[in-house]
């Protein structure tokens, strides 16, 4: 069942050229292949073997010839023609049922349109194929269709011919120019509009750009359209990228697994990341499709041009894609403090998501060694973990030597399917540098600690930075070697400003640096800076230049030091992170034995001091102050204890929100007023970072949960002009007392009832509030806009409550357990991936205290004993319960 990277070997045949004909019907689709191949004599397989899942197989002809049933092998899931001759042409006719996919994998319908999703192994779900992405083919593809039900018929590439074929039906014939693997094959048919526009390139050269949708939202796609054309040009300047179609379409469909796929010049997307209007999308909403747009824009090189030899090198394309689309959206929102604010929030995903997933028990490499099922390996690890790996190769050479190496690696690489080892050694050898040490990040799972000792010499001037590196053991890997970390740090004066670094042993023309970047290889060693004149105050790890868990000891008066003055953004706001931690785990402490709270508590820490200055600081941008004096998330903090109990880290966290609201109550006050965006609305990062704080302020004084605050968020809602005032009083309202909050519920609803993408808002919303138990989550479940089948919706109820609500799923009689064990058995029915997404909820379950262990682990095996459980949840169950 488990299929090993060491096991690789190449494929026995090259496929040449696909040509497709598709009769598109949602009961039964035909499909004739006809493939052109010829043998690898580079393989030692002998046989021709294909993929199919769920076909009916009408016909099998090779070279003219139908096959008789000896001349191949059905097996469960292949196709395998034995002693086939060198060069063979396949013609294939299979039928699958659109109408009856529910997996969203393969060719399946959404609100009466088609759709594929390939990637990973879907495309084995239309015809049998060498369905693996080493194999690269051109394609031309013919669709037909009712002409009234489907007037639309888009493939890859471009469009060669079409026409009427008479009785209602009509055909096209897409043709795409460039070699690709079968996970980038992508058809769309149905009743769609688009927005289009003409493109010059870089070059002079015009491409066709557009955006399909529904007609209902063809008022929602602009902001997608920008994204695109900010892409394409970005892409070229940042790294000489051209577009190499005519022709690039982005369809936006309501039912996707994901977030979007980057078929050839056909991105399938979410309608989530395309659909955007001051009514219905927020600041949030408009800045991930900005990055998902350049996402998927951006895969058109890195995924597509240069792809994968196999799954397991999944990272070499996904990790490189989200730096890409991280520096894309940085460099969108130009000044230095917003490039700052855009890399805290990345570095607060990585943490929330991928460092657990690092400590738990489907922990796994960068480039992973072993699966069972790919669709389990979509991962943070190998989207944000493998995003940093890429960035840190940034850190060390710097942007130009990165694009040296990005330069060698398209030289290289361009039209082949290709090893994460082939991009390391492309940095490396563009940089003159042994990179060898490096490959570790991608084969050992587990975050690195990174322990600090420093020692200043009064007399001899000199500063010792000592850094000793160990990493935890994780599933299948009890040892570790020391990796190669590049460490940036900077050295602060008594009144704050940078000191110039001299490094022992280290010539540098020119000015000395105030930021340094460390390379540490050893498992512990020492770094001496000379000249420095007073006992400084060390910054370490500026912008977060690994992803590692830095123990560093600082006292309260250093931590607030350096969040008043640090000169590096991301460790000014990680000091107060840290100082937020301390007080929340000696709270969470003190709950457990049984101290009571009391509200003096936080006046007079240096937390609560911090913040002031913050808050008070005019000169701050606001984006940044959001983020400062927003407090660890709950998830957080449960990773830096021993044994979690998730009521006592709420009941603290609450506790520090409602006593910074009181001792903060003006400045909150004049905050919220100060940060007023009156006028029409902008999504510009300026104007959402305004509205990011005003609504912390909000949602702060909030929790003094008075009529007076009441009346502010009621007024706020009815007043607002954007979903993000809106849906932000909204939540206030239902995290509160108010009166009128179930009322403002039902407006909300009333108003959005046709806006699908506002309706997954009003029930995650709900799924997240406060006061919303088990029995309330299964009440709104009955609800008539609620389904299963939409993943969307799946997610906006369900997975925002057993991920977004942790002191209301982890309820001591385990009802929460069972409600999940519940939900992961009917998924798996409908939609093995998302069900499987659903079943990680619990897979930390060894962490929490032993009363609520024992329900998980009931949970867990009720879901592991269910029949007909498909490979992907059985995978992430099984691991979860293994020792
Ligand atoms: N390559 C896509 C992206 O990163 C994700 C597609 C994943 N699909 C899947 N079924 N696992 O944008
Ligand atoms: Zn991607």
């Amino acid at each position: 069942l488990t299929i090993y990277r060491k096991d690789y070997t190449p494929p026995g045949f090259w496929v040449e050229t696909v040509e497709m004909g598709f009769d598109l019907d949602p009961e039964a689709t035909h499909v004739a292949t006809r493939m052109t191949l010829k043998r690898n004599p580079a393989s030692q397989n002998k046989s021709l073997l294909l993929y199919g899942e769920a076909l009916r197989l009408v016909q099998l002809r090779m070279n003219g010839k139908a096959l008789t049933k000896r001349a191949y092998t059905l097996g469960p899931g292949t196709l395998e023609i034995n002693n086939p001759p060198d060069h063979v042409t396949l013609e294939i006719e299979t039928v699958t049922h659109p109408n009856l996919n529910t997996s969203l994998m393969g060719l399946y319908v959404s609100d009466g349109n088609f759709f594929t999703q390939c990637e990973a192994e879907g495309f084995r779900k239309i015809t049998y194929f060498p369905d693996r992405p080493d194999v690269m083919a051109k394609y031309k593809v013919m669709l037909r269709a009712d002409k009234e039900k489907y007037p639309v018929l888009l493939s890859n590439g471009n469009l060669i011919e079409e026409g009427d074929l008479g009785d209602g039906r009509h055909y096209a014939v897409w043709e795409d120019p460039f070699k690709k693997p079968s996970y980038l094959f992508a058809l769309v048919a149905g009743k769609l509009v688009c927005q289009e526009e003409k493109y010059t390139l870089h070059s002079g050269r015009e491409v066709l750009l557009q955006v399909w949708v529904e007609e209902g939202n063809l008022d929602k796609t602009q902001h997608a359209m920008d994204s695109l054309k900010r892409s394409i040009r970005w892409d070229e300047e940042r790294f000489g990228l051209e577009l190499d179609l005519d022709r690039f379409m982005i369809v936006a469909v309501g039912d996707f697994n994901m977030g979007a796929m980057e078929n050839k010049g056909l991105n399938i997307f979410n309608t989530k990341y395309v659909l955007a209007n001051p009514r219905i999308a927020t600041d949030t909403d408009y800045a991930n499709i900005e990055s998902v747009v350049g996402h998927e824009y951006f895969h058109n090189w890195t995924g597509n041009r240069v792809t994968c030899r196999d799954w397991f090198q999944l990272s070499l394309k996904e990790g490189l894609t989200v730096f890409r689309d991280q520096e894309f959206s940085a460099d969108m929102i130009g000044t230095d403090s917003a490039r700052a604010v855009k890399r805290i929030e990345d570095v607060r995903v990585l943490r929330q998501a991928q460092f657990p997933e690092d400590a738990g028990p489907m922990a796994h490499p960068v480039r992973p060694d072993s699966y069972v099922e790919i669709n389990n390996f979509y991962t943070v690890t190998v989207y944000e973990k493998g995003a940093e790996v890429v960035r840190m190769y940034q850190t060390l050479f710097g942007r130009d030597g990165f694009r040296k190496g990005m330069d060698l690696y398209f030289q290289r690489h361009d039209g082949c399917a290709v090893e994460c080892d082939d991009f390391r050694r492309a940095m490396a050898d563009a940089n003159g540098r042994d990179l060898s040490q490096f490959e570790l990040w991608y084969c050992q799972s587990g975050t690195p600690h990174l322990k600090v000792d420093t020692h200043y010499d009064e007399v001899a001037k000199t500063y010792a930075i000592t850094l000793t590196q160990s990493c935890p053991a994780t599933p299948g890997q009890a040892q570790k070697q020391p990796y190669h970390i590049p460490v940036a740090v900077g050295l602060l004066d008594g009144s704050g400003r940078d000191l110039p670094l001299h490094l022992g042993g280290v010539e540098i023309d020119g000015p000395a640096p105030t930021t340094m970047v460390l390379e540490l290889t050893q498992q512990r060693q020492s770094f001496e800076f000379r000249n420095v004149p007073v006992h400084p105050v060390p910054s370490i790890l500026r912008g977060f230049s690994a992803p590692v868990v830095l123990e560093i000891d600082y006292s309260d008066a250093e931590l607030a030091f350096l969040m008043a003055h640090d000169s590096d953004p991301f460790n000014r706001w990680e000091a107060g992170q840290r100082l937020a931690m301390r007080r929340l785990l000696a709270l969470a402490d003190a709950v457990q034995k049984d101290h009571a709270l009391s509200d003096s508590e936080l006046q007079e820490t240096a937390l609560g001091k911090a913040y002031h200055k913050i808050l008070s600081d005019r000169m701050l941008d606001p984006a940044f102050c959001e983020l400062a004096l927003t407090l660890p998330s709950e998830t957080v903090v449960a990773e830096q204890v021993d044994v979690v109990d998730p009521h006592a880290i709420h009941a603290v966290r609450q506790f520090m929100r409602r006593s910074l609201a009181a001792a903060m109550r003006v400045e909150w006050e004049v905050a919220y007023q100060a940060n007023r965006t009156p006028g029409s609305y902008s999504p510009d990062a300026a104007a959402a970072g305004k509205r990011a704080l005003k609504n912390l302020a909000l949602s702060y004084l909030m929790e003094l949960d008075e009529p007076q605050m009441h009346l502010l968020a009621q007024g706020q809602y009815d007043q607002a002009n954007n979903m993000t005032d809106r849906i932000a009083a909204l939540s206030a309202l239902v995290n509160s007392s108010a009166a009128g909050r179930d009322e403002a519920l039902a407006r909300f609803y009333a108003e959005f009832e046709q806006e699908a993408l506002v309706i997954d808002k009003w029930f995650a919303l709900q799924a997240m509030a406060r006061t919303t138990d088990v029995a309330k989550v299964r009440d709104l479940m009955a609800h008539t806009a609620f389904t299963l089948k939409n993943p969307n919706r799946a997610r906006s109820l369900i997975f925002s409550f057993c991920n977004g609500n942790p002191a209301q799923f982890h309820a001591v009689d385990g009802s929460g357990y069972e409600f999940w064990a519940d939900q992961v058995i009917a998924l798996n029915a409908i939609n093995p991936q998302v069900a499987a997404r659903l079943a990680r909820s619990l897979d930390r379950w060894r962490k929490y205290a032993p009363a609520l262990q024992e329900k998980m682990q009931a949970a867990l095996k009720r879901v592991a004993a269910t029949k007909s459980l498909s490979k992907d949840v059985l995978e992430v169950v099984t691991k979860s319960l293994a020792n």
